[in-house]
C-alpha cells in the first residue's frame, strides 16, 4: 500500500479495512449496507474510495479538472491553474480561487445541459402543498421556460450581472426558480429563510442592497397563514431609515394562502409576479459568467451579534456540490430526491436546488410543516411520489420517533433506498429509529456533516462502502482533509479528539465574508494558522470514523439552525427593561439545543409572566421565531471575572444543573452571584 502524505490520520485505518484486517470496533456496533446494495453502488467498498480519496488529495488539480470537464459544460476552459490558494494568514491575504478563467453558467449546467442530454421530459420538481391533495409539477424543459421568464423580467428591471436579488419567499416552486434565474443573468441571489423578522431581513437589505427583492403574499405552515408581504414591507420601511431603498418588490401570488384583494400594496413598487412575468419569452440568452464569479450571498449565525454574508462563487461549488450528491446518496437516474430543509438555509441552496439538478434528479418540494395534518405526513409524501432517497434532520427525526411508531408503520416507505441527516449529530438512538424503522434496516443513513461555509459534504458516509456507525459522519469527502489540532494548534492524531480544522481547499469553499475580508480571515483562518478553522470539535476514534461533538464557539444549534448567542442577547437587551442578558445553549430532547438567557432586569421593576412573554416577543421580533428562548432564568447578577468578562462556563454548568461541576468559582468578582442564581434556578 502507497504511503499517504500527512494530514490525513484516518488513512493507516482504511488501509487496515482494505487489507482484511478487521476493525476494533465491536461487531455490534456496525451496521453494514446489504450485499446487493454496495454490489450497485457507485462505490461499493472501501476499496474504490481509498483509491479516489488518494488520487484527491495528492492531484486534486488532475482529480478536479477531470471531473470538471467530463461532467459540466464550460463556454471556455480556465487557465493553466485549475486552483490557486493561500490559507495562512503569515502569507498574505487568504485567498481560494478554482478553475479562475473557466468560463460557464450554473444554470445552463442545471437546465440547458440536461435537456440537450434528453432530460427534457423529465420531472424536475414535485411540488407539494401544505394541504393534502394539493400539488404541481415541472418538467425539466418547463422548469427552463419559467426560469427564463423570470430572468428576461429582471434584466428588463435592471438587474444586471452581479446585482444583489434579495429573496424572501416560502418553499414555492417559485423559489428554485429565482434562484436559477438570478444564476442565468449572472445576479447574485441572497435567499433569506422566511422565518427571519422584518428586522433580520431589513439588516440583511442593508448590507447588500439589491435591485429588488422577491416575496409573496402569504404561505399557510400546518394551520397557520403566515403574512410574508407584511413582513416584507416592514423591512422596507427599516431598510429605507438607512438609506437602502428599493424600487421594486415583486410579489408572487399565493392563492391558497391568501388573495389579492387582501393584501396590503405599494402602487409603483409592488408588482405581481403573475401580472408581469408570464408576458416574458420563455427562452433567455445565459449570462456566461467566470467561474469565480459570485453565485450567491447567504447570511449566517457568527460569535458576534452581526450575520456574516457567506459568499460563493460559481464554477467550483458548481462541480462541488454536483459531485458531493451524487457520491454520498449514490444517486441513480431513477432516483425521486426529497430533502425536507428550507432553501432559506444552505442545504436548500447546495441540496434542494445545486446539486440535483446539476445531477438531472427529480426533486421533490414541500411547502409545508411535517407534521401537518398529522405527524405521518413524510411517510405520505414518501409513498406519494414514491420517494427513493430522504435527506432530513435529527431534530424531525426525534420529534417524529416521539409521535409514535404507527404513524410510520401506516404506509409502505418501500420505494426508500438511502436516508440522509444533516444540521447536528445524530443521536445514536434517533439514528437506530431511523434506520431500522423508516428505513426498513435496508437504507443507509448518510450523516452529512457540513457548513454554510463549506458549500458542500465535508465528512459523510458513501453509502455503499462503509460500515456504518450509528452518530459517526464516518469519512472525509474526496479532496477534504480534516485534521483534528490541540490547544496550540497542533494537529494530533490516531485516537484523539480536539478542534476540527481543514487542510488545504476544496472547490466548495466560500471566499470571502461579503464586505468583510478581515472578519473572514479572523473568524476562520487565524485561530489555527495554515488551517481553516470550523468551530467545531470533533474526535477520532480506533477506526479512523470523526464523530462530531458540536460548537466550541458562541454559537448555538437550534433544530439544525444556528444562532448566535450574542445576537440572542442583543435582542433581548434592547428591551427598555432589559438589563443585561447572557445566553448559553442547553440539551434538548427534540431540538438538539435550547436557548437558555439569564436576564437582568432593570433596577426597581420585577420580574412578572408578561415581562417574560415580552422578552421573548423582542426576540422573536428582531431575530425569528426560530430564536425565542425556551427558559427566561431571572437573574440578580451574571457571574463575571474581575475584568468584567461573563463566565459562560458557570451559566452552562447551573442552565444544565450541573451544580456539581460547577468548578473553580473563586476568580469571580462576586463567587455569591453562583448560589443566588441557583436558587433562582425553577422561578
Ligand atoms: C454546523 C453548520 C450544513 C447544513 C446545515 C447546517 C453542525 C451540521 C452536522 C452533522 C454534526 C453537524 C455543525 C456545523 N452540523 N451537520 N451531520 N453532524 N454536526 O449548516 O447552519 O452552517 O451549521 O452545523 O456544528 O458547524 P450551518
Amino acid at each position: 500500500m502507497a504511503s499517504f502524505p500527512s494530514g490525513a490520520g484516518h488513512i493507516s485505518h482504511l488501509n487496515a479495512i482494505i487489507l482484511g484486517e478487521s476493525l476494533a470496533s465491536e461487531e455490534d456496533d456496525l451496521v453494514y449496507p446489504s450485499h446487493d446494495f454496495s454490489r450497485h453502488a457507485l462505490i461499493p467498498s472501501p476499496h474504490e474510495y481509498l483509491e479516489m480519496y488518494k488520487r484527491s488529495i495528492e492531484d486534486p488539480a488532475g482529480f478536479w479538472s477531470d471531473i470538471a470537464l467530463s461532467e459540466f459544460y464550460w463556454k471556455q476552459r480556465w487557465g493553466d491553474q485549475v486552483y490557486s490558494e493561500n490559507l495562512d494568514v503569515n502569507k498574505g491575504n487568504i485567498k481560494i480561487e478554482w478553475f479562475k478563467g473557466g468560463i460557464t453558467n450554473i444554470c445552463y449546467n442545471c437546465l440547458d445541459r440536461n435537456i440537450d442530454a434528453g432530460l427534457g421530459g423529465k420531472i424536475a420538481l414535485y411540488w407539494e402543498s401544505n394541504e393534502p391533495g394539493f400539488d404541481a409539477n415541472l418538467t425539466y424543459s418547463q422548469l427552463l421556460h419559467r426560469v427564463c421568464q423570470l430572468a428576461n423580467y429582471l434584466k428588463s428591471i435592471g438587474v444586471r450581472k452581479g446585482d444583489a436579488v434579495v429573496v424572501y419567499l416560502p418553499m414555492l416552486l417559485e423559489l428554485p426558480i429565482t434562484m436559477l434565474a438570478c444564476a442565468r443573468i449572472g445576479a447574485v441571489h441572497s435567499v433569506v429563510f422566511a422565518g427571519f423578522s422584518s428586522d433580520s431581513l431589513a439588516q440583511r437589505i442593508v448590507d447588500c442592497k439589491p435591485k429588488v427583492v422577491i416575496t409573496c403574499n402569504a404561505v399557510k405552515r400546518g394551520p397557520k397563514t403566515i403574512h410574508l408581504k407584511d413582513i416584507v414591507d416592514a423591512a422596507l420601511v427599516e431598510s429605507a431609515k438607512d438609506g437602502v431603498s428599493i424600487d421594486v418588490c415583486l410579489t408572487y401570488e399565493n392563492q391558497s394562502a391568501l388573495k389579492r384583494e387582501s393584501t396590503k400594496w405599494q402602487e409603483g413598487r409592488d408588482k405581481w409576479w403573475q401580472d408581469v412575468v408570464p408576458k416574458y419569452p420563455t427562452t433567455c440568452e445565459v449570462e456566461w459568467v467566470d467561474a469565480e464569479d459570485p453565485l450567491f450571498l447567504l447570511y449566517t449565525s457568527g460569535s458576534t451579534g452581526k450575520p456574516k454574508g457567506v459568499l460563493h462563487t460559481t464554477g467550483g461549488y458548481m462541480v462541488y456540490t454536483a459531485t458531493t450528491f451524487k457520491y454520498a446518496f449514490d444517486y441513480k437516474e431513477s432516483d425521486i430526491y426529497w430533502c425536507t430543509a428550507d432553501c432559506g438555509w444552505i442545504t436548500g441552496h447546495s441540496y434542494v436546488t445545486y446539486g440535483p439538478m446539476l445531477n438531472g434528479a427529480t426533486v421533490v418540494l414541500y411547502e409545508g410543516a411535517p407534521n401537518y395534518p398529522d405527524s405521518g405526513r413524510c411517510w405520505d409524501i414518501v409513498d406519494k411520489y414514491k420517494v427513493t432517497i430522504f435527506y432530513t434532520a435529527p431534530t424531525l427525526v426525534r420529534s417524529l420517533m416521539r409521535d409514535g411508531d404507527e404513524y410510520v408503520t401506516r404506509y409502505s416507505r418501500k420505494s426508500l433506498r438511502v436516508l440522509g441527516s444533516v444540521g447536528e449529530p445524530i443521536n445514536p438512538s434517533a439514528w437506530r429509529w431511523f434506520f431500522n424503522l423508516v428505513g426498513g434496516s435496508s437504507c443507509p443513513i448518510s450523516d452529512t456533516w457540513w457548513q454554510t461555509e463549506t458549500g458542500g459534504f465535508m465528512i459523510t458516509p458513501l453509502p455503499g462502502a462503509w460500515p456504518q456507525k450509528p452518530g459517526s459522519a464516518t469519512f472525509p469527502f474526496f479532496g477534504v482533509q480534516p485534521v483534528i489540532v490541540d490547544e496550540k494548534g497542533n494537529e494530533i492524531d490516531g485516537e484523539c479528539s480536539g478542534y476540527l480544522c481543514v487542510k488545504g481547499s476544496w472547490p466548495g469553499a466560500f471566499r470571502t465574508l461579503y464586505g468583510d475580508h478581515e472578519r473572514y480571515e479572523t473568524t476562520y483562518f487565524r485561530p489555527f494558522p495554515g488551517y481553516y478553522f470550523t468551530g467545531d470539535g470533533c474526535s477520532r476514534d480506533k477506526d479512523g470514523y470523526h464523530w462530531l461533538t458540536g460548537r466550541v464557539d458562541d454559537v448555538i444549534n437550534v433544530s439544525g439552525h444556528r444562532i448566535g448567542t450574542a445576537e440572542v442577547e442583543s435582542a433581548l437587551v434592547s428591551h427598555p427593561q432589559c438589563a443585561e442578558a447572557a445566553v448559553v445553549g442547553v440539551e434538548h430532547e427534540v431540538k438538539g439545543q435550547g436557548i437558555y438567557a439569564f436576564v437582568t432586569i432593570v433596577e426597581g421593576i420585577s420580574h412578572s409572566e408578561e415581562l417574560r412573554k415580552s422578552l421573548i416577543l423582542a426576540v422573536r421580533n428582531q431575530i425569528g421565531a426560530f430564536a425565542a428562548p425556551d427558559k427566561i432564568h431571572w437573574a440578580p447578577s451574571l457571574p463575571k471575572t474581575r475584568s468584567g468578562k461573563i463566565m459562560r462556563r458557570i451559566l452552562r454548568k447551573i442552565a444544565s444543573r450541573q451544580l456539581d461541576e460547577l468548578g473553580d468559582t473563586s476568580t469571580l468578582a462576586e463567587p455569591g452571584v453562583v448560589d443566588q442564581l441557583i436558587a433562582l434556578a425553577d422561578h
